[in-house]
């Protein structure tokens, strides 16, 4: 079989030529593909017994992109472009035959095709917006003029992955193959194409669908408005509707050099690279180097959860909705019946959004067993403990289980920050005690961290990595330390925020510099939404902090409706003249001058202390890489994603500035500024910590 390079082949069949690209793990568009790409088209466009082609791949996917890790380094072989006309311009019919997922540049050359086939199970998108980015082959100006205005809008600033029928529903693929079967079938479709003369259509020449929404200006400003909450923050997704107004009302030469215009500006810019480095943070993070992919794990099919609280019933939902059975036990029925109430009340909000079905309300209901004695979890392969935040209660709960649970069963606590390895030095099994920390609420928030013990074992470790997987978690590997890493990094920026009120902000000056950097919300609306009184006690409040004081007023958060805000009966939140002058009064009584503070110090002070502190995790090797600390507070804390993380933002800031910046204040205010000896020693021999 003839071999146009180590990637590509082609294959001629009858009058039939079989273009092959075969480049793992997803035939991303590396130079050696491209390259494969514009010969194996050349040499079947001149060999003349070929009169159709067929481009193929194998392995899991047809083209999923261009290669990722090429931006930003010199381009080798043919261009992108150069492949795309080589293939639009053949004077014979070139069909895509597209199985797993044609993303991105994948489906930016099959959309130069002429035709496109695809299996039942295949999807087709353009999720460049997920990488900062806008389609820059094409895409933005070829896909409305087959599926329509509406429709590209939405795959281009959702990155959707639209399945193969809806694909021939919006005129995207032509043809559906059997399942198996795409290979055989795209040959008859080609045979078919020159059989009934099938003109060879140019997608670039197609404009029926552009022209029926030219000068419908509420058509994208009524799209704007709608994504406008999601998108905040985002360059990408305006310039994606740039795009396609150009399609709309440019010719299509127009709308290719406005879009190139405009790919150039986001991939040279700091979003990119954030959400490109987060691209391949998110798949790292499930690397641990002392534990590889193929160590063994543990079969997990049944799950044990202690506690129906607000942590434990959320829980609870993440394995009834992957199908696993649960079994939920409480102190007594009254509170495993509330607590299982509110499961369902959950379920049935969510269906009565549309998102579920009645029937799958009932289904997740049934896996949910409600128990009030331990002994129930003798045949469970996964406990988790989620009762009250009690060193001594953690005990005696892990005492029994020490009795109760089978043998080679898992034990794991959701504790914040209490220490695992003095939890599981009650048992005789510390090698299958582990942490597994959910967030709040725990049926939605991506986040996992799973805390490894000092005796934790690989395997445990193993098997929480994959069940973390099935039900859907981004789970990174933590140490034992109070807080864990992202509480840890948490309670940095709490402490300046609270600092901050007191020399002169006031919570909403703080809440809203943090909002325009990228938040979802600043620390002092968190706050009110979890309640000010976790972790507060009546007996023992002595007015020493304005949390105590708010809390002795029965300003007790969003529940109450009022905490550092005032809430209406929507939630809305307003600032409250009230807690202005409790503040005020605070900074007198404590003799600090206040001061006008401005949103440059408050993003200072809030986030340096942060990047600071991601040092001093990485030094005592509670996280096992940066990289692991930005996926934890991108995807636990809303910590911008175009931002990167709070260690990649240090990087774009520049280390060698923090540092300066904590040397000084280390100077001023003590030792909350103390610099991370590691983070002096990569300033010092310019290390990268990336690597
Ligand atoms: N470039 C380089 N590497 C890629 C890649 C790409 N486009 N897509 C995936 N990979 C790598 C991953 O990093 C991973 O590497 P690893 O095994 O070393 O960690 C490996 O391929 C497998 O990826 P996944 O673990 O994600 O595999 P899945 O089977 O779960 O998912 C996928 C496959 C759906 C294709 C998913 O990888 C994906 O969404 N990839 C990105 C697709 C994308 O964004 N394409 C657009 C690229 S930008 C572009 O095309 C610009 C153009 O408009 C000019
Ligand atoms: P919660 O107070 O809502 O629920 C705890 C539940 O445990 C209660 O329903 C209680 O009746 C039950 N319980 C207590 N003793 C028990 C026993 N002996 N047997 C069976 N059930 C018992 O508390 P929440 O918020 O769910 O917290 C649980 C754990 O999760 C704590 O360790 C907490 O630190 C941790 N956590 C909490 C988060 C949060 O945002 N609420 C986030 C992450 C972790």
């Amino acid at each position: 079989m003839p071999s146009i390079n180590d990637v590509t082949k082609l294959d001629i069949k009858d009058n039939i030529a079989i273009l092959t690209l075969n480049s793992p793990p997803v035939n991303a568009l590396s130079s050696s593909v491209r390259e494969g790409l514009s010969l194996g088209i050349k040499d079947a466009i001149q060999d003349n017994n070929v009169e159709a082609i067929v481009l193929i791949c194998e392995g899991r996917t047809f083209i999923a992109g261009a290669d990722i890790s090429e931006f930003g380094k010199i381009p080798k072989g043919p261009s992108l472009f150069e492949v795309q006309e080589g293939i639009e311009n053949s004077p014979k019919p070139i069909i895509a035959a597209i199985h797993g997922t044609a993303l991105g540049g994948g489906l930016e050359v099959a959309l130069t095709c002429h035709y496109r086939i695809a299996v039942p199970s295949a999807k087709c998108g353009l999720p460049e917006v997920s990488l900062g980015l806008l389609p820059g082959a094409g895409g933005t100006q070829r896909l409305p003029r087959l599926v329509g205005v509406e429709q590209a809008l939405k795959m281009v600033t959702t990155g959707i992955h639209l399945p193969s029928d809806k694909c021939l529903k919006s005129g995207l693929v032509d043809e559906i193959a059997d399942e198996g079967r795409l290979l055989e079938d795209s040959v008859t479709f080609a045979k078919k194409i020159i059989s009934e003369k099938r003109p060879l259509k140019k997608v670039r020449e197609l404009n029926e669908k552009v022209i029926a929404a030219r000068g419908n200006t509420d058509l994208f400003s009524n799209y704007r408005k709608s994504i406008a909450r999601k998108t905040r923050g985002f360059l990408a997704p305006e310039y994606n509707i740039q795009c396609i107004e150009a399609a709309v009302n440019q010719t299509f030469d127009e709308g290719i050099k406005i879009e190139r215009d405009l790919f150039l500006k986001l991939i040279n810019g700091n979003q990119s690279a954030a959400q490109r480095y987060f691209f391949f943070s998110q798949r790292q993070v499930a690397k641990i180097p002392d534990v590889p992919k193929e160590t063994e794990v543990y079969s997990i099919k049944e799950i044990g959860i202690i506690g129906a609280g607000t942590m434990g019933g959320g829980i609870a939902m993440n394995f009834a909705n992957a199908g696993l059975p649960v079994t939920l036990v409480e102190r007594n029925q009254e509170l495993l019946d509330k607590g299982i109430g509110i499961i369902r009340k959950n379920y049935e909000n969510t269906a009565n959004k549309g998102r579920i079905s009645i029937e799958d309300v009932e289904n997740r209901m049934n896996l949910i067993n409600g128990q009030v004695s331990m002994e129930s979890l003798s045949t469970k392969d996964l406990i988790i403990e989620a009762v009250f935040e009690n060193m001594d209660l953690k005990k005696e709960i892990f005492s029994q289980l020490n009795t109760v649970a089978k043998e080679g069963a898992i034990l794991a606590t959701n504790t914040s920050g209490l220490d695992i390895n003095e939890i599981a030095s009650i048992t005789d099994r510390p090698e299958n005690v582990i942490g597994l920390h959910f967030f709040s609420p725990a049926n939605v928030m991506k986040l996992l961290e799973i805390v490894r013990g000092q005796k934790t074992s690989k395997k445990v470790i193993s098997t929480s990595m994959l069940m973390a997987k099935t039900i859907g978690k981004t789970a990174a590997l933590v140490g034992v330390c109070p807080g864990f890493v992202g509480n840890r990094i948490l309670s940095q920026r709490q402490r300046e925020a609270n600092k901050l009120i007191l020399e002169g902000a006031l919570p909403s000056d703080i809440d809203n510099a943090l909002f325009d950097f990228g938040f979802p919300m600043g620390p002092f609306a968190m706050s009110d939404l979890a309640g000010l009184d976790i972790g507060w006690n009546k007996e023992t409040s002595r007015g020493e902090t304005i949390r105590e004081k708010l809390c002795e007023d029965g300003r007790l958060g969003q529940k109450s409706g009022k905490g550092f805000y005032i809430y209406d009966e929507s939630r809305n939140k307003s600032s409250d003249p009230e807690v202005e002058k409790l503040i005020i009064d605070f900074s007198k009584n404590k003799q600090i001058k206040r001061r006008i503070i401005g949103n440059e110090e408050i993003l200072e002070r809030c986030l340096y202390p942060m990047i600071n502190e991601g040092f001093k995790i990485l030094e005592e090797g509670m996280a096992i890489r940066a990289s692991d600390i930005d996926i934890i507070w991108i995807n636990g804390y809303g910590w911008p994603v175009y931002e990167g993380g709070p260690m990649f933002y240090g990087n774009t800031i520049g280390f060698e500035k923090i540092l300066e910046w904590l040397r000084k204040m280390e100077k001023e205010h003590g030792s909350d500024f103390t610099p991370s000896p590691y983070l002096e020693k990569v300033v010092e021999e310019k290390l990268n910590i990336f690597n």
